[in-house]
């Protein structure tokens, strides 16, 4: 028998992405029965309220997770890929945020507006992944375009807000932008650089081929999201001192010709898109509009006059929410609308 309430344990629930998991759980009246919260050592006692009921963070260990219906996790990826098995095999199903298990053949690697019916896979392992916050609200963009006209080629600039690094970043950013205001010391601890008033071409670590972890993981995961190997996908991700929503330029090439009132008409349609695009008006998606809000915002909309059928677009979201908790919890919404 289907249940009505679920038993859910959200893992990192004193980080960035954890906390507003928390918080989208409350705002979307998400069924929840019995809420464990989980961090480290570090952490554990800190108390964090649900539905105006105060719950103490308990230390993630091999037994937090008997009984639990769904695990929400994001406790960074060396966790994930100890924990997530582990609640994997007492029934738990993760949806993890970290890259651990993202390019795992048999991990489903979910954004709703895009590839919900994947989902299935599911019970291969427990886990579903949750992608990289840059290539999902790339891809809610994305998807409605390449069902109409074929995406061929995408190339990708990022600027991305430091909140994307968790919650000591949002921290370093704040005490750097004072620093610099009062002629202190510039401290760093997050970041090889300073971030304030600064633009890092940076994003996790360096690979051989000269590109970071960060640009790879948008070359992969649009591949497997969109169900379509053929794409190609070149990206460049820099650290900005926003705090808030990543903002992307994004230029695709497609196979069949649209004009970019027909781009503009095809995303109006297009589930958790928002099209703001009145350049006349100086109207076109800005990060600090983006930040708290559900939607990936695009604009800035035009054709690429130096190929045959190209568009330029600028995509903003707020990482934390589309980029990463809301996205989980449409997951988690989704599997137990149908699988659960
Ligand atoms: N921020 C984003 O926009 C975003 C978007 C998509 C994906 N992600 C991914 O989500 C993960 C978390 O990101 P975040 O931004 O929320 O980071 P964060 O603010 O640094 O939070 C990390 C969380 O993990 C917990 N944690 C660390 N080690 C642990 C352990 N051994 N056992 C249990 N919990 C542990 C921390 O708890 P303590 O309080 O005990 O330290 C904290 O709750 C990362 O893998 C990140 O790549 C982040």
């Amino acid at each position: 028998m289907k249940k009505e309430k679920y038993n859910v344990a959200v893992a990192g629930a004193t980080g960035a992405v954890g906390n507003e998991m928390i918080s989208i759980l409350e705002q979307r009246n998400f069924p929840v029965d019995r809420l464990k919260l989980l961090a480290s050592t570090r952490g554990a006692g800190t108390k964090l309220e649900f539905k105006g009921k105060q719950y103490t963070v308990e230390v993630m260990d091999e037994n937090s997770f008997a009984g639990m219906d769904i695990g929400l996790f994001s406790p960074g990826g060396s966790v994930s890929q100890k924990f997530a098995p582990i609640a994997g095999k007492a029934g738990c199903v993760v949806i993890d945020n970290t890259s651990a298990f993202r390019m795992d053949p048999e991990v489903p690697l979910i954004v709703p507006e895009v590839n919900a019916h994947a989902i299935a896979g599911y019970h291969k392992k427990n886990i579903i992944a949750n992608p990289n916050c840059s290539t999902i609200q790339m891809v809610v963009a994305l998807k409605p375009i390449h069902d109409a006209a074929r995406i061929k080629r995408v190339v990708v600039s990022t600027y991305q807000s430091v909140s994307g690094t968790g919650k000591r970043a949002v921290k370093e950013l704040e005490n750097q932008i004072l620093a610099v205001y009062n002629q202190q010391e510039i401290k760093r601890e997050v970041y090889p650089h300073q971030i304030a008033f600064n633009c890092l071409p940076h994003i996790d670590v360096f690979l051989e081929n000269g590109y970071t972890k960060e640009e790879m993981k948008m070359v992969n995961e649009t591949k497997k999201i969109m169900e379509d190997d053929s794409i190609r996908v070149t990206a460049t991700t820099v650290r900005v001192p926003v705090f808030y929503s990543h903002s992307e330029s994004v230029n695709i090439e497609t196979e069949k010709k649209l004009t970019a009132d027909e781009v503009r008409e095809i995303l109006s349609k297009a589930p958790g898109v928002v099209v703001v695009d009145n350049p006349k008006k100086s109207e076109y998606p800005l990060a600090i509009h983006a930040a708290g809000k559900d939607e990936t915002f695009v604009g800035r909309i035009r054709e690429d006059e130096s190929i045959p059928n190209g568009i330029n677009m600028w995509i903003v979201s707020d990482n934390i929410r589309k980029g990463a908790a809301l996205n989980a919890v449409q997951i988690a919404e989704l599997l137990i609308q149908k699988y659960l």
